[in-house]
């Protein structure tokens, strides 16, 4: 495998991201996690964009915001022939998934480190077999909720990034913001653009095709899956 380190342009830095939308870390590495950050970090991590490198793969999708991973890791494991892009800003949670693919010796997943939005348009058209927003930080506060991941720009750059007939698949355990994503995609823009599939708590997807992530097993409230699939191409 070969990996590109060169610069992608200026990223938001973590600082910047700690400032507007909460914390990048909140307890030190172990020691073993500082090793793994500095010596397998760089030579997983996405720095620069270039989709000639991963054509070996069968597929490749992504992941927004993977918390410690486990999703990530369950799918990867699974599909040792396709390739699992995952974006996070939160250290700990990119130390814990490191952690997991040293353990597992997983091979087919690769680590954008900061803000999902920064990659997006670095991605070709019709690109993605899936991609993955589980439980998506729900500012559920009035004045914040132009911070939530779901708008209709982003969603046009993810609709724009996916394959035709890929799906998008979102989870939320914020009645807000269910009820905000199924709005945002009723917009004429996405007008037969997508068929949208929503799964409510009792009637959740099985586990074995949409294994639960960790904020899902904590969570006490119910949960609502979307799974979107993309109908057309632009
Ligand atoms: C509530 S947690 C859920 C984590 C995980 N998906 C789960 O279900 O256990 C939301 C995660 O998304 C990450 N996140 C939020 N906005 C992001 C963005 N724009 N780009 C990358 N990661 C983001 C946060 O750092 C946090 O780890």
């Amino acid at each position: 495998m070969s990996y590109n380190n060169e610069g992608m342009g200026k990223l938001e830095t973590c600082r910047n991201f700690d400032r507007l939308y909460g914390r990048v870390k909140n307890r030190a590495l172990t020691k073993r996690q500082s090793w793994l950050y500095e010596f397998l970090l760089p030579s997983i991590s996405i720095t620069s964009f270039d989709p000639s490198q991963y054509s070996a793969y069968r597929s490749i999708s992504l992941e927004i915001g993977f918390g410690s991973g486990e999703h990530l890791c369950q799918f990867a494991i699974a599909n040792p022939d396709k390739l699992f892009i995952g974006c996070e800003f939160f250290v700990n949670g990119i130390a814990s998934l490191l952690s997991k693919i040293d353990e597992g010796k997983i091979q087919n997943i690769r680590i954008f480190q900061g803000d999902a939005r920064k990659l997006l348009p670095e991605i070709p058209d019709d690109f993605f077999e899936y991609i993955f927003l589980l439980f998506p930080d729900p500012w559920p506060k009035r004045k914040h909720t132009y911070r939530r991941f779901v708008q209709e720009k982003t969603m046009f750059e993810i609709y724009r990034i996916l394959q035709k007939g890929g799906i998008f698949r979102i989870a939320t355990d914020c009645l807000q913001y269910s009820n905000w994503i199924t709005n945002v995609f009723s917009a004429p823009i996405f007008d037969k653009k997508f068929e949208i599939k929503k799964f409510l708590h009792d009637f959740r997807p099985p586990e074995s095709d949409w294994p639960k992530t960790r904020y899902e097993q904590k969570s006490t409230s119910e949960c609502t899956f979307f799974s979107i699939e993309k109908l057309s191409s632009l």
